[in-house]
């Protein structure tokens, strides 16, 4: 199942009562109104929602926030280390930051105990937390650990299409922040920033949100701000191959520390989107070769149903055009090539042209990015039917390394190895 259709429990678990009460909870909000805050205010005392107390894991074989359902929030923040600051710096950082990480995942909070905590998160669960830390290219110079580099970090290609603003692009460290609660994601964000101190600086920060679990009937694949169902194409947990295209395998590289990590290029994409809507709904299905309403393929059949890339129409012309962004970037048409999209959608107002400065933080994963995303757009880039309502403004790519176990912290295998 793809993260954002609502599945994959495997490292998450309910806390605070959120049987019954929790899941009555859950209805009260989708039935949504004043009544449902009303019964939680008056109710005494009341358990969370299962959406306040779900709590995803910290430690585990993969960080967490990368098989994770789709949070309702999300912040991105790159880093620099700051001047003077090399390994030692950077390994007391990442102590700090993933134990700081493991206490607000688990509802705790920040400062645990020490008066330290901005209270900002106070009543609420842990709501889906997942705090995800990277590695971008640089990480290894600044701290004296370039022959520990590996090739999957070597520099993006530039693509046509680019037009990346480089000051909000890279950087030394990434942390990956998701909620399904808005306070709660913020408070997680301001920590990070907090314990970075005089280690690291704020290189660029990026805020994303998704569709609030509940607000749909039954779990569905999300929308994007196009309207699209996106994420249908993804890899399945359940497929044989998933975890060797997504993470990073023992023996894969030169690399132990990056064992059961993954690579995630994240793309900052502003939508067009006042042309975008000018389009009719068949001339946008066109674009993707999926149908609006539900996702089913333009070959006919439902969501789930494999595209059929051959199939014309009775005019003779093919039902996915040549040029559908669901053709090109299928793996069928790129030897295997796959990746798996987790992306935030972003709205950081207007512009100055009173355009929407609206698109998607894409952010996809996958063992080897120039197995994965390279060839992808570089194939997108020269003949996607989407291209001209999307422009790619920001770059980064960065090396995840793989989950941790109690009393570790992220990156310890290569900053202490
Ligand atoms: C704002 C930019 C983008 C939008 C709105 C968008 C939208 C979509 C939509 C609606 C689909 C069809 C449903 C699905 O399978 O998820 C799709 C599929 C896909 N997209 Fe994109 N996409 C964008 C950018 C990209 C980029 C930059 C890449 C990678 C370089 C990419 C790779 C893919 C892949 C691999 C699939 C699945 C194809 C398949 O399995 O058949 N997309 N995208």
């Amino acid at each position: 199942m793809a993260p954002g259709s609502g599945g994959g429990v495997s490292r998450r678990r309910l806390i605070g009562g959120a049987g019954a009460a929790g899941a009555a909870g859950l209805v009260l909000g989708a039935a949504g109104g004043a009544g449902g805050y009303a019964a939680t205010r008056d109710d005494v005392p009341a358990a969370l929602t299962t959406i306040g107390s779900t709590e995803e894991m910290f430690h585990g074989k993969h960080q967490p926030g990368i098989l994770t359902p789709l949070q309702a929030r999300g912040h991105l923040i790159a880093f620099d280390l700051a001047p003077g600051a090399g390994r030692k710096e950077a390994a007391a950082l990442l102590r700090r930051w993933s134990a700081v990480a493991e206490r607000l995942m688990a509802g705790r909070p920040s400062g645990d105990g020490a008066g330290h905590d901005t209270g900002v998160a106070l009543d609420a669960g842990p709501s889906s937390l997942t705090v995800t830390f990277g590695f971008g290219r640089t990480f290894f110079d600044r701290t004296g650990l370039v022959a520990r580099r590996p090739a999957g970090l070597d520099p993006l290609p530039s693509f046509s299409s680019d037009h990346l603003d480089a000051k909000r692009s890279d950087g030394d460290l990434w942390v990956q922040i998701g909620s399904d609660d808005a306070l709660v994601a913020f408070h997680a964000l301001r920590a990070v920033q907090k314990e970075a101190g005089e280690a690291a600086r704020v290189r660029w920060q990026m805020n994303g949100f998704n569709r609030t679990p509940g607000a749909t009937a039954e779990p569905m694949t999300a929308r994007n701000l196009m309207g699209q169902v996106d994420g249908t194409g993804n890899p399945k947990p359940a497929e044989s191959d998933f975890e060797k295209r997504v993470f990073v395998q023992a023996g894969d590289a030169a690399h132990a520390w990056l064992e059961g990590g993954s690579y995630a290029v994240v793309r900052r994409i502003r939508m067009l989107l006042d042309d975008w809507e000018k389009l009719t709904v068949d001339r946008q299905e066109r674009v993707i070769g999926r149908r609006k309403a539900d996702g089913a393929p333009l070959s006919g059949g439902t969501e789930t149903t494999e595209m059929d890339l051959d199939k014309a129409g009775p005019d003779g012309r093919l039902l996915i055009p040549d040029n559908a962004h669901a053709r090109i970037s299928s793996p069928e048409k790129n030897g295997g090539a796959a990746m798996l999209r987790r992306p935030f959608s972003y709205h950081d107002g207007l512009s100055d042209d009173g355009t929407p400065d609206a698109g998607l933080l894409f952010i996809c994963w996958q063992a080897d990015p120039f197995r994965g995303f390279v060839p992808v757009q570089r194939k997108l880039d020269r003949g996607d039917a989407l291209s001209p309502f999307i422009r790619h403004e920001a770059s980064g790519l960065f090396a995840v390394p793989g989950g941790t176990a109690p009393g570790e912290y992220v990156g310890q295998r290569l900053l202490e190895g």
